[in-house]
């Protein structure tokens, strides 16, 4: 059984038709790449499957649930998460508080004064998450704008598995990075993979697909053109299908 499954998605915005009957199944623990031209239609196939843009038709099913007029909150609470390509992290606060952006625990004293946020609690969790995945950070409490690109994405990485999901999408991550830092974001997705994670990776990076994927999903104009194995396949291909030169 697939952990996701859609169903002929169509999503139009005004006159222009961005997804034309795409048809994908993912299975749990399953890692596979997304690639396209540029206005293939990646991202906004992506963002219906979050729950951020509604489709106009189709059906989107998670977890053997049909997910398709929920809203965002409500995927990500059955499991649904994705790392946006300009991160949305907040760069003056330091890494812990950006690891909890947005849900921080609180406390309360004697249980009259208003909660306040438990930032000895966030500091702990968050160290336990780094450790986890066994990334290099200098210090939890440098804010995240003084990192670099590849440590930014790891603490956003961090972030989305704070909320246990079953299915992580990652648009372009290692697109603006250095060799060594492209090589622990693979490193991390291998371990979502070894967790049970699914994760789809939207690259134009042909080797990072090629390392990270098992296999590897053409969209061109809002439709899947191909749907490969990796090691039935190779980069000539891929690129082909891409192009369109493949019919
Ligand atoms: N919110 C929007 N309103 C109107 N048009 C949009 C919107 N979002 C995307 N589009 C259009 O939809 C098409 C697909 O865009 P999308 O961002 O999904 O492509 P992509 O495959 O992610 O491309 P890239 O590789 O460049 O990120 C483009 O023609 C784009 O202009
Ligand atoms: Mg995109």
């Amino acid at each position: 059984m697939s952990l996701l499954k859609l169903t002929d998605l169509h999503k139009s915005f005004g006159a222009v038709k961005v997804l034309r009957g795409v048809n994908l199944e993912v299975a749990a623990g399953e890692v596979i790449g997304l690639v396209g031209d540029n206005g293939a239609g990646k991202s906004t196939l992506m963002k219906t499957i979050t729950g951020v843009y509604p489709v106009d038709d189709g059906m989107v099913r998670f977890d053997d649930e049909d997910v398709t007029h929920l809203n965002p909150g409500e995927r990500r609470a059955r499991g649904i998460e994705m790392i946006y390509q300009d991160l949305a992290l907040a760069g003056q606060q330091d890494v812990a508080n950006n690891i909890f952006l947005g849900r921080e625990p609180t406390k309360r004293l004697w249980g009259i004064l208003p909660s306040f946020v438990d930032k000895a609690r966030i500091d702990s969790e968050a160290q336990k998450m780094i450790d986890r995945l066994g990334v290099r950070i200098p210090s939890i409490h440098l804010p995240v704008g003084m990192l670099s690109g590849g440590q930014q994405q790891t603490i956003a990485i961090a972030r989305a598995l704070t909320f246990q999901p079953k299915l992580v999408i990652m648009d372009e991550p290692t697109a603006a990075l250095a060799v060594r830092e492209v090589q622990s974001v693979l490193d991390l997705i291998e371990q979502m993979r070894s967790e049970g994670i699914a994760v789809i990776l939207i690259s134009h990076r042909l080797n990072d697909v090629f390392e990270a994927c098992g296999r590897i999903v053409v969209l061109r104009q809002g439709s899947v053109i191909a749907d490969l194995n990796k090691k039935e396949t190779n980069m000539n291909e891929v690129v082909s299908y891409i192009v369109g030169a493949h019919g």
